[in-house]
């Protein structure tokens, strides 16, 4: 019982400090064989690489100068290292651009959860006109007008064609193929003892135990893809503003930490530099008031327990990346 830490027994924690982690600890963070997709929309190779295509695709911005992964870019954990993006107005975002990786296992979608699936989320920044700008009927007709397009929709969507529900479908199916690679943390998980350091170990125990981020960052992907107040002090009102419920107030849906360090900068407004920050931010406790998670105290983490905490962190980058960009069809 000692290792039941969570959302609802934080108070145990403290029972756990000398305790390392447990079998049961590990299991959960372990890769599942398979990428889970929903009945309605199955995995069909030929529509996911016709989605990658649309993925790189600048012809989906109204000025046809920036696509998908303009913001959410491969090289740096397929977001943006800018703490928000700038998009097709020249403006930066009200947010920073979370990951695209492993957003099988996610949702609902953006940081307060106001798209339901992929398939509708990846219509908004399409046709907004702070980020790409372009009306799909405009995006429609310019695709139609690429040849290997046209025939590419015609027989993998027979009867429908190009259409915002298949682009969006054929974006969504090739997204939910975007997994992060195997890592040291994922070869310690399967029993090489040496695959990460004694230091990354006992920083997966506080983990798990001490700092509790488990409490929310579980599972595999490490979250639980709920929403919480962790304190920053900004004043985005988050889930509170979807919901208009004031105990909703400055939540957010917790990211994935895979490849994490590949991901900086760090929170929905980009306001947290490097991992050293957001272990600052963690350990001084965040913003207090009425909306902050009852997860969310002073850690009381010690130089080298935050050292310790880092190299763990360190240890959930995938060994390489395999993803290579696409050749796109011409006019
Ligand atoms: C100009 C930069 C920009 C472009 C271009 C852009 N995005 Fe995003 N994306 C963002 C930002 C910023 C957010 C978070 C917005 C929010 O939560 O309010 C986001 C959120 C997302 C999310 C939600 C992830 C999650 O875990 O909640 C997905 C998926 C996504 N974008 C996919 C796409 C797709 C597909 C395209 C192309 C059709 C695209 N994005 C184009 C910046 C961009
Ligand atoms: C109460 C739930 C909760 C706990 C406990 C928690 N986190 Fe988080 N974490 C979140 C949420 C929610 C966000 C996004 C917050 C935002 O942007 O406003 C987040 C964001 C992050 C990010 C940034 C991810 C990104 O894509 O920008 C990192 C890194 C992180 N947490 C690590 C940790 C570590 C390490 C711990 C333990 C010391 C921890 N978290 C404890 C909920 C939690």
């Amino acid at each position: 019982m000692i290792r039941m830490i969570g959302k609802a027994a934080f108070g145990l924690a403290a029972f756990a400090l000398l305790a390392a982690a447990t079998e049961a600890d590990k299991a959960q963070f372990r890769r599942p064989d398979t990428i889970p997709f929903p009945a309605e929309s199955p995995y069909d190779p030929q529509i996911a690489i016709l989605g990658k295509m649309l993925f790189f695709d600048p012809r989906l911005s109204g000025a046809q100068n920036m696509s998908c992964a303009t913001c959410h870019n491969p090289s740096f954990g397929w977001e943006t290292p800018v703490a928000r993006a700038i998009g097709a107005a020249n403006e930066p975002l009200g947010r920073h651009a979370p990951t695209a990786i492993n957003v099988a296992w996610g949702g609902p979608f953006f940081w307060d959860g106001r798209a339901a699936t992929l398939e509708a989320q990846a219509s908004g920044p399409i046709t907004a006109d702070k980020e790409m700008n372009a009306p799909f009927d405009q995006v429609i007709a310019r695709l139609s007008q690429v040849p290997e397009y046209k025939s590419w929709f015609d027989r993998l969507f027979p009867g429908e064609g190009i259409t915002e529900a298949s682009i969006t479908r054929a974006i969504a199916t090739f997204e939910r193929t975007i997994v992060s690679g195997r890592a040291p943390f994922d070869r310690w998980l399967a029993g090489d003892e040496t695959a990460i350091s004694a230091q990354a170990i006992q920083g997966f125990d506080l983990f798990v135990g001490k700092a509790n981020c488990v409490a929310c960052h579980s599972g595999w992907t490490m979250t639980d893809n709920g929403f919480d107040d962790i304190g920053l002090p900004d004043d985005d009102l988050g889930l509170g503003a979807i919901t208009g419920a004031a105990e909703d107030h400055h939540k957010f849906e917790s990211p994935s930490l895979r490849n994490i360090a590949l991901r900086a900068p760090y929170m929905h407004d980009g306001s947290l530099d490097d991992l050293q920050a957001v272990i600052d931010h963690y350990n001084g406790g965040g913003v207090p008031r009425e909306t902050l998670s009852p997860d969310i105290r002073p850690l009381g983490l010690s130089e080298d327990e935050q050292s310790a905490l880092k190299a763990f962190l360190m240890t959930l980058t995938e060994d390489q990346s395999r993803i290579g960009t696409p050749q796109l069809p011409t006019n």
